[in-house]
């Protein structure tokens, strides 16, 4: 079963919500809404999460990813659709047995770290169990071991304010992984970061992620960083999520101009394996393994293979986890697989599903970076539609963390 599925979701701002819903399934256009003072934040959005799955969802702001978080775990109401939690439906929990699900099975690391500035590092860490009315020792114990997890062992006695930001959020993520909450929900989580210590920390989530295997939707708007961390990413934009994929998927078949647009800066030679480009191998393996420079696993990123492939001739073997040998990579491979962006790109706009006003002009960089620069100019109409309502942006975060930390 699937840890975690969203059927059919529309969450819509305004007037007469559910009289929009209709609308928008019968084809109204999102901006035709908007003229009458009507946001349709998320649209139609339908996923899963397998247990132990980082699933990525990634868009430009206001594309809707923070609202379709805050209906994972109940703390928006889906206008339409529904949420299955282990199969469970908790759009349609009692407040009590929501607030039970939210604080024993699923935890939220913020942006901004939403600490309590007047508690220690290791009363922060040990929160979400004094939430659920664990005893103090056991609850000091859980959270030293969670904050050991995440680097900050010796820390345990220090304020907030201390630590560095990279060090703030350790202690976010200690506080999430303490209660043993099975989904970790994760806004922007590492977006308030220097990108050093941002990557630091993704490494760490990454190497958590081996041994606790939680089950983690992460929001990010970086595209490397969804791609580095992502076993699947949602691509959203203005509310509909336009493509499902793992990274390579989403790297070398865009669903869209759109996408195809967006994937553009990616470093391939990264995100693209040995085993996604691999050739078959040409006669009896043991002449390819003999004569081949190195034998490498079907994960190994082609960066790895440049120097490999120039220093010999003959292709690189690529072997499975087994150790058989399943394919290989010569040097005129590699450099096809790195520039074949170009081509995704133009496929994509043949292809493409392009809705009226996605006609990004593909595959050249700076016309591609004057149409994200269009698309997140189009973006800011919505943040000036919710100050309109009242909210500022970085209000939202706050109310979050004052509803999840308010649980009990
Ligand atoms: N409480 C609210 N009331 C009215 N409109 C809202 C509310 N919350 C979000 N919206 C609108 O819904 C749309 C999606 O917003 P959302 O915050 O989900 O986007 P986002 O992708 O998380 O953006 P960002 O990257 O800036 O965080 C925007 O148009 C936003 O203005
Ligand atoms: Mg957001």
């Amino acid at each position: 079963m699937s840890r975690l599925q969203a059927e059919h979701l529309y969450k819509v701002f305004g007037r007469r919500p559910d009289d929009a819903v209709r609308r928008l399934e019968s084809g109204t256009d999102r901006d035709e809404l908007r003229a009458d003072g009507t946001t349709a934040a998320v649209i139609d959005a339908s996923f899963t999460v397998e247990p132990g799955q980082i699933f990525v969802v990634m868009g430009l702001s206001g594309s809707g990813k923070s609202t379709l978080l805050r209906m994972l775990n109940g703390l928006l109401e889906p206008t339409a659709g529904r949420v299955l939690f282990d199969g469970e439906d908790i759009t349609h929990l009692s407040p009590r047995k929501l607030r039970e699900v939210r604080s024993k099975k699923i935890s939220m690391v913020f942006q901004h770290f939403a600490l309590f500035p007047h508690r220690s590092v290791l009363e922060n860490a040990a929160y979400g169990l004094e939430v659920q009315g664990v005893s103090r020792s056991e609850r000091e114990e859980r959270a030293t071991e969670s904050l050991r997890l995440c680097g900050l062992e010796g820390w345990e006695k220090s304020w907030p304010d201390e630590l560095s930001g990279g060090m703030q959020q350790r202690v976010g993520l200690a506080r999430a992984l303490a209660t043993d909450a099975d989904l970790l929900l994760m806004d922007e989580s590492f977006s308030a970061l220097d990108p050093l210590i941002r990557r630091d920390m993704q490494d760490q989530l990454l190497e958590l992620q081996k041994t606790l295997k939680k089950t983690i939707v992460f929001i990010t708007h970086d595209l490397n960083e969804a791609m580095r961390l992502g076993d699947q990413i949602a691509v959203m934009r203005d509310g509909r999520i336009v493509q499902t994929g793992s990274s390579e998927d989403i790297l070398v078949r865009p669903a869209s101009d759109y996408v195809a647009s967006f994937i553009q800066d990616v470093d391939r030679s990264r995100v693209l394996t040995a085993g996604a480009v691999m050739e078959p191998v040409e006669g009896a393996a043991d002449a390819v393994r003999a004569a081949a420079p190195a034998t490498v696993g079907k994960d190994t990123p082609l960066v790895e293979l440049f120097s490999l492939c120039a220093a010999a001739d003959a292709p690189v073997a690529v072997a499975d986890a087994a150790g058989e040998l399943v394919g290989q990579v010569s040097r005129t491979r590699l450099l096809t697989a790195l520039g074949e962006e170009n081509a995704a790109v133009e496929n994509a706009a043949v292809e493409g599903d392009a809705v009226e006003g996605d006609a990004v002009e593909p595959a050249v960089p700076h016309q591609r970076d004057e149409a994200l620069t269009l698309t997140k100019q189009d973006a800011k109409p919505d943040a000036d539609a919710k100050a309109a309502e009242g909210v500022k942006p970085d209000e939202d975060e706050a109310n979050d963390a004052e509803e999840v930390a308010t649980n009990a």
